[in-house]
């Protein structure tokens, strides 16, 4: 059955099957490559979205499940990649290989709305389930702050 939802300020309908996980559907049938393929099982933070405003594991959520919902994608996340995050990104140089970069930017993002100046513990409790093969923690960390600044 089709699925509407919002995606990054547009609606669209996905003719897909409703167990599809909404990050297949945002990959290969919108073609965003922002949100990537990690873990599958919600446990490494890679495919991070936002749905109506919270930072949600996109690899185990089933499509159906985000239905009539407002999803936003790295892609979504600023009109032009100047959000704050993305400008202490790049001043800092946080990203190693990058592949979970979109992630961690989508969770700190949701931090940020939440907690406009969070605390060492604030970014560490929002950010463990982040997990970066490249160890690039205190670089985000720095990140966070400066885009809080
Ligand atoms: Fe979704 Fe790892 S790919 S949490």
């Amino acid at each position: 059955m089709p699925v509407t939802l919002t995606v990054n300020g547009t609606r669209r309908t996905l003719d897909v099957p409703d167990d599809m996980p909404l990050l297949w559907a945002l990959r290969e049938v919108l073609d965003l490559k922002g949100p990537k393929f990690g873990c599958g099982i919600g446990q490494c933070g890679a495919c991070t979205v936002h749905v109506n405003g919270n930072a949600i594991r996109s690899c185990n959520l089933p499509v159906a499940g985000v239905a009539n919902a407002n999803v936003v994608t790295i892609e979504g996340l600023s009109a032009d990649g100047t959000h704050p995050l993305q400008q202490a990104w790049q001043e800092l140089d946080v990203a190693q290989c990058g592949y979970c970069q979109a992630g961690q930017i989508m969770t700190a993002a949701a931090l940020l709305r939440r907690t406009p100046r969070p605390s060492d513990a604030d970014i560490d409790q929002a950010m463990t389930g982040n997990l970066c093969r490249c160890a690039t923690y205190h670089r985000i960390r720095e990140g966070i702050h400066r885009a809080s600044a």
